[in-house]
């Protein structure tokens, strides 16, 4: 039985507590130790049981980065590695976990530049303040809140990353419509999300992996393509980059805000909740 939008969410939010937990230690059993218990399912081994994230970052990355961030990094691509970020820029990380963007980009954008992380989870917002005080990079600013309601004005920021979160989302439609609200005109997205092949169902992408697993929750790449179209963004790009389940995929999407759409012209399926899943 599909469940409600607000159950899924504290369901992620639970098992990304857990998550956090585990890698500081204080984790009661998921029995995995550094937070990869995150994709239980057999199909998502390549996104979280195997460290997949972890593996994106170049070791020099690594090297910059406190261990307990690393450890804790649960994406499934390296959007700093995209988002070709510039000194003196604001970014926001959406689902900024246990740190390891958001810091990266606080390094990238130098002390004149700001790097927001948003996340809903407290125990991931703690873990990531201590790393960024460990990192110390005291331009990042950690904000609690959740992707669909981004608590920073409107056109207050130049470049979105993300990694791995936006499929969690149950109203994928108010994230894209939000994303270009607090975009500046000309401002850019570099994200790192699991995409499903076009064509793919809701229930053929639940039967490959829980929604928590970052795999039900999937959009294909057509319909990425239209909800980030219908919600204001030109020069779209959804380019698969590694295979994650059968008929799905890690992905990098990027694509350049240029004008405001209203969000009732957003494609349906961006706005159902979990049809299909779990
Ligand atoms: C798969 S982890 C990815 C974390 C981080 N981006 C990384 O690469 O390690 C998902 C994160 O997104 C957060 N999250 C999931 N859904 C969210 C929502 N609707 N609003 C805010 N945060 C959310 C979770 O708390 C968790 O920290």
């Amino acid at each position: 039985m599909a469940s409600s939008g607000n159950e899924l969410r504290e369901e992620v939010r639970r098992r990304y507590a857990e998550s956090a937990r585990a890698v500081t230690g204080e984790g009661d059993g998921c029995g995995c130790g550094s937070g990869s218990c995150c994709a239980d399912d057999s199909a998502a081994t390549a996104i979280g049981s195997a460290r997949f994230g972890e593996a994106l970052y170049e070791a020099e990355q690594r090297g910059e980065l406190p261990d307990a961030a690393v450890l804790a990094s649960l994406g499934c691509g390296n959007p700093t590695a995209v988002a070709d970020l510039h000194e003196g820029e604001v970014v926001l990380d959406l689902g900024s976990g246990g740190g390891i963007d958001v810091i990266l980009s606080a390094t990238r954008v130098g002390p004149t530049g700001t790097a927001f992380g948003l996340d809903m989870t407290d125990e991931m917002l703690a873990l990531a303040r201590h790393n960024a005080r460990e990192a110390e990079a005291a331009n990042v600013h950690l904000l609690k809140g959740v992707i669909e309601q981004i608590p920073l004005p409107a056109a207050s920021v130049d470049v979105v990353i993300s990694n791995c979160v936006i499929n969690l989302s149950t109203d994928k439609a108010a994230v894209l419509t939000e994303i270009a609200r607090v975009l500046v005109p000309g401002g850019r997205i570099g994200i790192s999300d699991v995409v499903a092949e076009d064509g793919l169902s809701a229930a053929e992408r639940a039967e490959r992996g829980s929604f928590v697993g970052c795999i039900a929750g999937a959009l294909s790449k057509g319909e990425y393509e239209a909800g980030l179209e219908a919600a204001g963004f030109e020069r779209i790009s959804v380019e698969v980059t590694h295979r994650v389940a059968d008929g799905m995929h890690g992905a990098i999407i990027k694509a350049v805000k240029t004008h405001e759409r209203d969000v009732r012209s957003q494609p349906a399926m961006l706005q159902q909740t979990a049809a299909g899943c779990c």
